[in-house]
């Protein structure tokens, strides 16, 4: 899995993300060199940066990029604040690192991806329900034992009261902001869209609740989405189908497997098949850095590339342009 060689990685962003799951993975990677940490916030840069045992601390990422020799970086804040890092980020030729969403519009992602290609260095969105074990372990089952999937359902639920929008004091909408990672994985599960009708609704609120999605994959299958904010709670579950095969995946908990008409129905634990209790571990986002470092050791395209992104925002777009 890994050679001798170390990448250097530069941190911007010292909030919930970073310390909770990114910074977590990226400290127990033997050929990773975290060689400085920015954050406009002094007290949680310093916090932070002890925390990982980071040495070198800046409240300027300029500042830190002119001085730290870098070879890639994980911009990790939130979408109506990335672009210009980005963009200077891509053009000092560093290989970057996003959460989701990419930025606010289908258009910011788009220019991303310009000008990482022009600047010849990767670009990589956090879609980490990918990276999940548990959901690839079902997706090659499925796969491999049906072929490709003529159906594929992505659940989203949450439940939020607020009277102004509840995402950055509404910068962005829940559907591109948060309810995209369904929309993600949809793609993961059944390939890209060929034409797709929406329903959005927002529930009696001020702004959109509910993101329901029938499409066409291009491959022939149905997709589902099944996104609402104003429900009982978070639920996020999937269901990938293919012939004589289903699986129903909570990635949260477990999935159960049927097969071929039978009773028996196989279980899986999410927690036992990444081989570990930690969050950063079975959702995903260890083994989402580790393809990151790996792409940039190797130069092969990021899964979750922001080539591959432009086609989930525009996804988004669809939904709401096409409703029933
Ligand atoms: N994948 C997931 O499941 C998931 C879950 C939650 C959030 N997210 C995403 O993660 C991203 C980050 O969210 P978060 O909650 O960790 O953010 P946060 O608000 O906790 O942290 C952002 C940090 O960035 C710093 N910052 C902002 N601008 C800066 C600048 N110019 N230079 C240096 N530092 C700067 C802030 O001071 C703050 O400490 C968001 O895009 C969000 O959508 C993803």
């Amino acid at each position: 899995m890994s050679s001798e060689r170390k990448v250097k990685v530069a941190l911007i962003g010292a909030g919930g993300m970073a310390n909770n799951v990114h910074y977590p993975s990226l400290v127990q990677f033997d050929d990773v060199e975290l060689v400085g940490l920015c954050d406009l916030v002094e007290d949680k840069c310093a916090a932070t940066a002890d925390k990982f045992g980071i040495e070198k601390r800046y409240t300027d990422y300029r500042e830190m990029l002119d001085e730290v020799e870098a070879e890639a970086v994980y911009i990790l804040m939130p979408p109506h604040h990335l672009y210009d890092l980005v963009i200077d980020c891509l053009e000092r030729k560093l290989h970057v690192f996003i959460e989701k969403p990419p930025g606010v519009t289908t258009h910011q992602i788009t220019w991303m991806a310009k000008w990482a290609e022009k600047n010849e260095v990767l670009g990589m969105v956090g879609f980490n329900r990918r990276y999940i074990p548990l959901m690839r372990l079902c997706r090659e089952k499925v796969l491999a034992h049906g072929g490709p999937m003529h159906q594929a359902v992505a659940t989203f639920y949450k439940w939020m009261d607020e009277p102004m929008h509840p995402y950055y004091r509404g910068a962005i909408d829940i559907l591109t902001s948060d309810c995209i990672h369904a929309v993600d994985t949809l793609r993961f599960m059944g390939g890209d869209v060929a034409r797709v009708v929406g329903s959005v609704k927002p529930l009696g609120e001020n702004y959109d609740m509910a993101f329901n999605a029938l499409m066409e994959f291009e491959g022939g299958g149905t997709g589902v989405l099944l996104g609402n904010w104003r429900t009982g709670g978070r639920i996020h579950q999937f269901e990938m189908h293919s012939r004589a095969i289903s699986a129903f995946v909570n990635p949260d908990f477990d999935a159960s497997i049927h097969q071929d008409g039978n009773l028996f129905t196989e279980r899986l634990d999410s927690k036992e098949v990444a081989g570990s209790d930690q969050l950063y571990k079975y959702y995903g986002f260890w083994h989402q850095s580790r393809h990151f470092i790996d792409c940039i050791k190797s130069g092969a395209e990021p899964e979750t590339s922001f080539q591959s992104a432009i086609k989930t925002m525009q996804l988004v777009d669809q939904i709401y342009q096409n409703q029933l």
